[in-house]
């Protein structure tokens, strides 16, 4: 079993992040007590994966809030709703994100006659048990998702879903750890998912580190893997699910939910409860991040394309809920009607 480095943690009163635009090849730490670091951080993607932002952002709060705890409880609060709505600001798609800022409100609206510092205490708790808690789950979502992977499973992933972005062993990485430290003889093929590379950046770098063999492949020979190397069953992690199963996710994830279709192997999805977005009927309602063309234009240490041309760089994409097979959770595997077992789960 592989102990990972953590990718976020609180110091007393800071946050220690691992940068992960500096790997695979450096494991640059950068600690700051500056919410405002801490938010560009989120933006240009040092702190990314959607369990991860809800972890970033509760401590984002803690930081956004420390230095008023001596000032008045005004001041104190005009700080954390500054602070909630910086980090709201940074990134669109990722329900945990927002999951988490809810959380911390809940706290601040709940404990609200107390004194600031005690105040504090409480936001300080609460963000850590969401850390935990996310830890926990991810223990969970593996244990349950690894009941899924037979003996000799040849698995397809994309983008990254490991430990760099969650709290714990991560989601759909999380299933395949579990799968390979269970004994079952895995393998993975791992698409380097343009155009920021998460799956060649880092999720290649998580396998080697755990001893899992490994193949990384251009996303655009996703079919052809599957088709010649015998791919069993493709698991992606999940950025939001609507409550009828509808799940954003780094794109090109729906490419792959089709592909599963066409060549009749499962397509799974592994997320934690707190991706549910239970206030949104479909996918149709969930809001796609689109970032700069400059991602798209650049790549491979320089220009790759024309000046002056347009570029669609959309960093997500929704998988209809009638491609994916099941959608592992902490609480269980969920499959269709996804409605009610998406529901039912709320009720658990
Ligand atoms: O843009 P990113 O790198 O934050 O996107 C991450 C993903 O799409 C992951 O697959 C998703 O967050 C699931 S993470 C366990």
């Amino acid at each position: 079993v592989i102990i990972f480095m953590k990718s976020i943690e609180w110091l007393n009163n800071s946050i220690r992040f691992l940068d992960q635009t500096e790997l695979p090849l450096n494991e640059v730490y950068i600690d700051t007590s500056d919410i405002s670091i801490l938010a560009d951080a989120i933006r240009t993607l040092k702190v990314r994966g959607a369990p991860l932002l809800g972890i970033a952002s509760a401590y984002g709060l803690l930081l956004g809030t420390q230095k008023e705890i001596q000032s008045s409880k005004e001041q104190f609060i005009r700080a954390f709703e500054d602070s909630d709505a910086l980090l709201a600001s940074t990134r669109p798609t990722a329900k945990n994100l927002f999951w988490a800022l809810e959380r911390m409100r809940n706290i601040l609206r709940l404990n609200s006659k107390e004194d600031s510092t005690t105040l504090f205490d409480r936001l300080k708790s609460e963000a850590l048990s969401i850390h935990e808690e996310d830890r926990v789950m991810c223990d969970k979502i593996g244990a349950h998702g690894a009941d899924l992977i037979p003996m000799d499973a040849v698995i397809l992933t994309h983008c990254n879903t490991g430990a760099l972005a969650t709290g714990g062993i991560g989601t759909a990485f999380g299933v395949i750890l579990t799968a390979h430290n269970s004994g079952k003889n895995i393998s993975v093929f791992a698409d380097e998912t343009r155009p920021l590379l998460q799956g060649a950046r880092l999720t290649m770098w998580e396998l080697q580190k755990a001893g899992i063999p490994a193949t990384l492949i251009t996303d655009n020979s996703a079919a052809w893997t599957i088709k010649t190397k015998k791919v069993g069953l493709i698991i992606a992690g999940a950025d939001r699910i609507a409550a009828d199963g509808d799940t954003a996710n780094k794109i090109g994830t729906f490419n792959l939910a089709v592909l599963a279709k066409e060549h009749n192997i499962p397509f799974y999805i592994a997320a934690p409860s707190s991706t549910i977005d239970f206030s949104i009927q479909s996918g149709e309602q969930i809001q796609i991040e689109e970032r700069g063309f400059g991602e798209v234009l650049n790549g491979f240490g320089k220009q790759i394309a024309p000046n002056n041309i347009s570029v669609f760089n959309p960093a997500f994409d929704v998988t209809p809920h009638h491609l994916i097979t099941a959608i592992i959770t902490e609480k269980g595997i969920l499959r269709a009607p996804y409605g009610n077992s998406i529901a039912s789960m709320v009720k658990q």
